[in-house]
């Protein structure tokens, strides 16, 4: 049994997908799939790069406009400014429209928030809350945006994302997820955690050459070099998130990857996501957004191997052999996880359709 505390904490089953202000939109029973394969960050404080939108737009899955991290503390207005004028032109259908707010601690998140739902809610899909501690944090901002929806009369609802960058949020995670239906992604978010952790590195997520484990000596020659091996910092966090994410139905995402000289490493980093379950990151830099397409899309020979198991396997039970490997009911599961991935992408991109040998 739910302990009491956990119990107390979450609406009851009977109330929890009513609109939380009268006139709200209802919420959603389930986080509509649609490709975010790269949240691409813009700071709508910069002029020049918002009127770059009607461009960068069509490019990408999801653009961002961000109002905080980046963004100094004299333009956060500019930059609540530039939001509601990339809502007010926005003019892409296929491209999601997400904003990052000012956190909650902050004396602008709560006009970030009020801005953002009242002035463009229509054309916002998501909005993205850093910093998310615990599920208070999205009870809070699940009852102001629904007062907000009311009020701007929003047919649809506006839907959250919490950065994960402290360490109780982190440990909060399962909690976070359950808090509202409202909750369509976690994002990782490095560069916080790390210092939130009192970790010692000072980069916006990746590696680092200090965090290894070193290969035993050799017992007959002890002056033999023993080579080291670079781990994964973010690991444990990224499998966390994501077995949390499952669990309540909402997307994980990797988060930054700051370096964006180093191209290599950020597809690596991007690639370990994709493969624990990310369905997408964040893109910093137009250089790290054809990155993410990659990555975030099933590699073609994956999806025609795995098209050829779930061929081979009829009503998906049993076990085949197929090039001297044993496939059966978990294998071809795990086969229409790509498969399903890539007829989603195809949908909506002709290059990739054709890539997959699919009709978009
Ligand atoms: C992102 O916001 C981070 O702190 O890594
Ligand atoms: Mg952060």
């Amino acid at each position: 049994m739910a302990p009491a505390s956990y119990a107390a904490a979450v609406r009851p089953p009977k109330d929890f997908f009513r609109p939380l202000a009268l006139g709200a939109p209802e919420p959603l029973r389930q986080i509509p799939f649609r490709p975010s394969r790269m949240i691409h960050f813009l700071p709508a404080s910069n002029p020049k790069l918002v009127a770059k939108v009607p461009t960068i737009a069509p490019t990408v899955d999801v653009l961002l406009a961000n109002l905080e991290d980046g963004v100094p503390a004299a333009d956060k207005e500019a930059a609540r400014a530039g939001l509601v004028e990339i809502g007010r032109a926005w003019d892409h259908a296929d491209t999601q429209l997400w904003t990052r707010v000012n956190s909650l601690d902050s004396p602008w998140g709560l006009d970030d928030l009020t801005a953002a739902v009242s002035e463009i809610g229509d054309r916002l899909d998501v909005i993205m809350i850093p910093k998310v501690e615990g599920p208070e944090d999205i009870h809070y901002v699940d009852r102001l945006i629904a007062q907000l929806e009311a009020k701007a009369r929003l047919e649809r609802p506006v839907l959250v994302h919490a950065i994960l960058e402290t360490a109780r949020g982190v440990a909060d995670v399962e909690a976070i997820c359950a808090a509202s239906p409202r909750l369509q992604g976690l994002s990782l978010g490095p560069a916080d955690l790390a210092a939130n952790r009192r970790m010692k590195t000072t980069r916006v997520g990746g590696g680092h050459p200090g965090y290894v484990v070193r290969q035993d000596p050799d017992p007959d020659d002890a002056g033999r070099p023993r080579p080291t091996y670079q781990q994964d910092l973010w690991h444990y966090t990224l499998a966390r998130m994501v077995d949390a994410c499952v669990t309540y139905g909402v997307l994980p995402y990797y988060g930054p990857f700051g370096d964006i000289t180093d191209l290599v490493a950020c597809e690596d980093q991007f690639r370990n996501a994709y493969l624990l379950g990310c369905v997408g990151a964040w893109s910093l830099h137009p250089s790290q957004i054809d990155i993410a397409r990659r990555v975030f899309s099933p590699d073609p020979a994956d999806v025609a191997h795995a098209q050829r198991v779930i061929e081979a396997m009829g009503d998906g039970t049993g076990a085949v052999l197929l090039n001297g490997k044993m496939e059966d009911d978990a294998s071809v599961k795990q086969c229409r996880v790509v498969v399903d991935l890539a007829c989603q992408l195809a949908a909506r991109d002709p290059e990739l359709a054709s890539a997959y040998g699919m009709h978009s």
